[in-house]
């Protein structure tokens, strides 16, 4: 379904261009310095970048450097020609204050890289949490053709013969180090445990959720999001990747013809079945400004709420990586789905040309203790609501990680089965929290509301992953495990706490959140999708005052040129943190050849 001829080709526009053979000239002689041949450049095979990833600063994506031979050897295969394209990195676990800030730094990077440069069409090398959005903000923004290759988790971690999920073991085995049933050895013995090999989290945390999203999206080669790193099948669907973005050139197949508002829909959907992360609303709504597709909290409710949850991983269930593999991967939750009658829109186009129906449609589970029939869930209900009340605008809840012990202790009520209250107690940071939580002069009890405050996009530039907050040390001892959590930062996808994070706009901005003090009354209404403080409106108008007098919120001071530029232009977390005004750029590719 060739498209296209090589006089179309982008690149041409670079290495033959009779208009100005100077240029030509130039533009080759620098490219042919390091051994490629004058025939490669100028004989009209597609330039194929591969956004790179993977780095000794990355470990997460490091497997990336080995995969890209055989995304090399497909992109030859099918008669293109490789430049490796460096992308700024981003570990999810090294970068402080927090990686996020650095996503929309990497979107900016890439989007110049394909942009300026003679690129035909790219492989996005995806894998920790932020990668994937920031290479897939980019791909929209550019618009050329563009496939997504996992690196793929981890293998499993074991611990005492019990899998040990990374991230999620590290917040567990803080409660029992601050309970004092563990000692600081074999706290980082744990986690050490968790990580066994090359690849992301093991987990259903915030990378195995962007990576089935990116497949979901119709973005990556059906079953390439859940194979772990050190298998053979890694290898060679990233051979298969190579020869297939050559073809996709030569089809001018765009990101835009892939990832529509259908894509969209099926993706969100698809996150319930999953029990993705809350993080997930945030990167697809900024994929979606980017491309200008409408996307917000709204639909991530009214579409995915309902949607049982399939995957029996953790944090929300019990297996990790290797079994969902083994159960079949994106393209068994699919075909489950569809055969519910879930999935919105089966005929949603992936880039290998075919339907997410005509890919998966005929695909089940083949362990369904691992991936469970739509009729035999794990939860039912398994995907997030949208609070709003007058803390903030927009709050996301990610209701199918609430416990039994929670439900019993908070949302029992027989009178209001849904809604609970309690008293504030307010951290300013993590910081904060770290100083004062196991302060008994705090005085914490089972009533409280915790609430993190001033880790927001701007706050905490980035948005920082500490709304999932322990309890104090006394109360784990009395077996109290979870306090409800409210924050204007995120949580991580490997943490099951049951908060409502992700509040927009925040404290920083001048959310709701800036004007609770310790010892206010909170409802909160999960059936009616409310959150307040029951303070009388006059004295919230008179805190606001005071506020403001005092100069509004205040945060931490800048601490580097990125930092102080990403909070003059982020935009809330619920329209994606993207930078503002960016995504008036469209389709820039084919709008602009570079000056
Ligand atoms: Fe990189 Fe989890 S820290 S994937
Ligand atoms: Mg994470």
């Amino acid at each position: 379904m060739t498209k296209i001829t090589k006089d179309d080709l982008r690149s041409r526009k670079w290495f033959m261009n009779s208009e100005n053979l100077e240029m030509t000239a130039l533009y080759l002689e620098r490219y042919l310095n390091y051994g490629l041949t004058r025939a490669e450049l100028q004989s009209g095979k597609p330039i194929i970048g591969i956004a790179q990833t993977g780095s000794d600063l990355s470990p997460c994506n490091r497997h990336h450097l080995e995969l890209s031979k055989r995304v090399r050897d497909g992109i030859i295969a099918a008669g293109g020609t490789c430049i490796e394209i460096p992308v700024h990195p981003i570990q999810e676990t090294g970068k402080r204050p927090t990686a996020s800030l650095d996503r929309n730094l990497a979107y900016l990077s890439l989007v110049e890289s394909l942009f300026g440069y003679p690129i035909d069409g790219v492989v996005l090398n995806i894998g920790c949490d932020k990668t994937t959005p920031a290479l897939l903000m980019a791909a929209a923004t550019v618009n050329i053709p563009a496939i997504a290759l996992s690196v793929g988790p981890m293998l499993n971690g074991w611990w005492k013969g019990e899998r040990a999920g990374s991230g999620t073991v590290i917040w567990k085995a803080r409660e029992d180090l601050a309970a004092g049933e563990i000692d600081t050895d074999e706290f980082m013995e744990i986690a050490a445990a968790s990580a066994p090999s090359a690849g992301y989290c093991n987990t259903m945390g915030t990378a195995t959720t962007m990576n089935s999203l990116a497949e979901a999206l119709g973005m990556q080669l059906p079953g390439a999001a859940a194979i772990p790193a050190p298998y053979r099948e890694r290898g060679q669907i990233s051979y298969e990747t190579g020869k297939r973005i050559v073809e996709m050139v030569w089809e001018d197949l765009r990101p835009s013809d892939v990832m529509t508002r259908a894509a969209f829909e099926n993706a969100i959907v698809i996150n319930s079945a999953i029990g993705g992360s809350t993080n997930a609303p945030i990167h697809l709504n900024a994929i979606a400004r980017h491309l200008g597709v409408p996307l917000n909290n709204d639909d991530w409710q009214s579409l995915g709420h309902d949607v049982p949850l399939l995957v029996n991983m953790q944090p929300a269930g019990k297996y990790l990586g290797e079994d969902y593999q083994r159960a079949g991967g994106v393209p068994a939750v699919v075909g489950e789905l569809i055969d519910a009658g879930l999935l919105p829109n089966p005929d949603a186009l992936t880039v290998n040309g075919q339907s997410m129906g005509e890919n998966c449609g005929t695909r089940r589970s083949l362990n369904d203790d691992v991936i469970k029939p739509v009729r035999n869930p794990v939860k039912h209900q398994a995907g997030f609501i949208n609070l709003s009340g007058n803390l903030f605008e927009s709050a996301i809840m990610k209701t199918s990680v609430i416990s039994s012990a929670f439900r019993d202790a908070y949302l029992s009520n027989p009178d209001d089965p849904n809604a609970f209250e309690g008293r504030a107690v307010v951290f300013d940071g993590p910081e904060d929290f770290h100083h004062r939580i196991d302060d008994p002069a705090e005085n914490i009890d089972a009533d409280c509301i915790l609430i993190m405050r001033g880790a927001g996009p701007k706050g905490y530039p980035g948005a920082a992953e500490v709304v999932n907050m322990r309890p104090p040390s006394y109360l784990l001892k009395q077996g109290i495990e979870a306090l409800p959590c409210i924050g204007d930062g995120r949580q991580s996808g490997t943490s099951g706490s049951p908060s409502i994070l992700n509040a927009s706009p925040e404290a920083a901005e001048g959310g709701g959140l800036a004007l609770v003090r310790n010892g206010d009354r909170l409802r909160i209404d999960l059936g009616k999708g409310t959150a307040d403080m029951l303070v009388p409106l006059e004295e919230l108008h008179e805190r606001a005052r005071e506020l403001e007098a005092a100069g509004g919120y205040s945060v931490p001071p800048d601490q580097s040129p990125w930092q102080e530029i990403f909070r003059e232009k982020v935009d809330r977390l619920d329209r994606g943190m993207t930078l503002k005004g960016a995504d008036k750029f469209r389709d820039i590719a084919r709008q602009f050849l570079p000056r």
